[in-house]
């Protein structure tokens, strides 16, 4: 297909590298080029229009090419910048890109995946909604919008989840619940910090081992253990108050753990039961990712441990379901046997997590760390992405961040962060940028780049280039407060 039209740059900033971007797929007609494209060189299926090339080459110029990212293969996606540096805009445009229709002009023809979005700051409900003319803080965005040729849209198939707890922002949300038999009891010592053979980490396994397989003696609970003895069945749907009983009230706990050690883990345990997400059955996992629909989680009241322990038990649960399908597909293609979509999956999942040094952080051991990495190493084989944001590049565990193929990297400011972002870019860097007249290093021309301004790097392409990322077509909910 052609790729559509766009309108142009509006200034120009005067950026420019001696090196052309010599390997990289572009079509010249129309002035496109593509990256993240491993096979089948040029296609024009897949794409999501990501901005226009910001510099200037003395050979091959690119400038104000228009940029496409092909999503027919997962991607790991870093996106790193300091504070209001388009971080959280750049997500918006890669999830409207990847579940918007042809027509929008972002996107081309195949199938859509499904996205699975971990909101921590709950502004991404916005994707739903066009931005308003009528809205001081929307007026420049739809101005930008008409300078490039887009029209404002929406995505029609976004579903919120909330925690129980938390009042309800727009009113559609609809709780999030997760079955307690979902948690494992490594999840629950990397929450807590505990480890496995202190005495409250052996206590857990055993309460859990009693709950869920063995069944248990209970005494009786009052001051003379009305009630009791009695035997108490293992559950296959359990809840966490199931477990707080079975501290309180099982003989072999009562006779042999001293009460402190029963108490502190009872107290961890009740504390999270607060929260109110843990129940005995939660969500299927099947209904969180469906071809063309955004799963967004709106986690930004819980405190940062429980967030990472939620995303990465989803993440989990993302995978072996992913990975069982795709297994299957492979076995019914070898078999020459018919697809029969009995398990309805899409083939293909996006995970976005904004403010991603919380979930999985160089500095702690988090629940979520180890989920990330297999859900990143698997990615390939089981049609899984990830886009992982964050104002601190330092602070995300190397595991993950080793497996990135694509980066964008807006506007930082420290130098450790900028050391840290630069070791990420999956491509060689040109050592001099010319800015007017100006000779600039790369970690300079990071200082200085503004809002919506990134060094993109893609593994596929022989060097890292500056993007001006693309106008939302959906609102954002990032703006500042008025
Ligand atoms: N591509 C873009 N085009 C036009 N404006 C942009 C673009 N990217 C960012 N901006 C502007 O910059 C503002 C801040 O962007 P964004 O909310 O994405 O910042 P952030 O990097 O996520 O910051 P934080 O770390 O505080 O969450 C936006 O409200 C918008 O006005
Ligand atoms: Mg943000």
């Amino acid at each position: 297909m052609t790729l559509p039209a766009f309108g142009h740059l509006a200034a120009d900033r005067g950026i420019r590298v001696a090196e052309p971007i010599g390997r990289i797929v572009s079509i010249d007609k129309g002035r496109h080029l593509i990256v993240g494209q491993r096979e089948g060189k040029g296609k024009t299926s897949d794409l999501v229009l990501i901005g226009k090339c910001l510099e200037h080459s003395k050979v091959a110029d690119r400038y104000d090419w228009n940029v496409w990212l092909d999503t027919s293969f997962p991607h790991v996606v870093f996106i790193a910048g300091t504070r209001g540096s388009g971080k959280s805009f750049d997500i918006g445009v890669l999830v409207e890109g990847l579940l918007l229709p042809p027509s929008s002009n972002v996107r081309t023809d195949g199938p859509a995946p499904a996205v699975v979005l971990f909101d921590l700051q709950n502004q991404f409900w916005t994707l739903a909604r066009a931005p308003d003319a009528d809205l001081e803080e929307d007026r420049n965005h739809v101005k930008g919008l008409d300078a490039w040729g887009l029209k404002p849209g929406r995505l029609d198939a976004v579903r919120l989840f909330i925690p129980p707890a938390d009042p309800k922002l727009i009113g559609s949300e609809q709780e999030l619940a997760i079955a307690t038999t979902d948690l494992t009891v490594d999840d629950l010592c990397s929450f807590w910090s505990l480890d496995r053979y202190t005495p409250q980490g052996n206590l857990l396994a055993m309460a859990w081992q009693k709950v869920a397989q063995t069944g248990y003696v209970a005494t009786g609970n009052g001051p003379n253990r009305e009630g009791g003895p009695r035997q108490v069945d293992p559950s296959e749907s359990f809840e966490l108050g199931d477990i707080i009983a079975c501290l309180s009230t099982d003989q072999e706990i009562q006779e042999t753990i001293a009460s402190q050690v029963i108490d502190a883990l009872r107290w961890r345990v009740q504390s999270l039961e607060r929260v109110g997400i843990f129940r005995a059955t939660g969500l299927p996992v099947r209904d969180l990712i469906s071809e063309g629909k955004a799963t967004i989680l709106l986690l930004r009241s819980l405190d940062d441990p429980t967030k990472a322990l939620i995303s990465g038990l989803l993440l989990r649960k993302i995978y072996t379901v992913m990975g069982d399908h795709h297994t299957r597909r492979r076995a019914l293609r070898r078999l020459k046997r018919p697809q029969d979509g009995k398990d309805s999956l899409p083939n293909r999942v996006w995970a976005v997590v904004d403010e991603a040094h919380v979930v999985c952080p160089t500095d702690r051991d988090s629940p979520a760390t180890r989920s990330v990495t297999e859900y990143v190493k698997r990615g390939r084989d089981a049609g899984l992405s990830l886009v992982l944001a964050t104002q601190q590049p330092s602070a995300i565990d190397s595991k993950v961040l080793s497996q990135v193929d694509l980066a964008l990297i807006h506007r930082l400011t420290f130098e450790g962060d900028i050391s840290a972002a630069l070791a990420r870019i999956p491509s060689y860097l040109p050592g001099r940028y010319t800015i007017g007249t100006s000779q600039k290093e790369p970690r300079a021309i990071i200082r200085l780049l503004e809002s919506g301004e990134a060094v993109l790097g893609d593994s596929q392409a022989d060097r890292a280039f500056i993007v001006q990322v693309r106008p939302r077509l959906t609102a954002h909910g990032g703006s500042e407060p008025r």
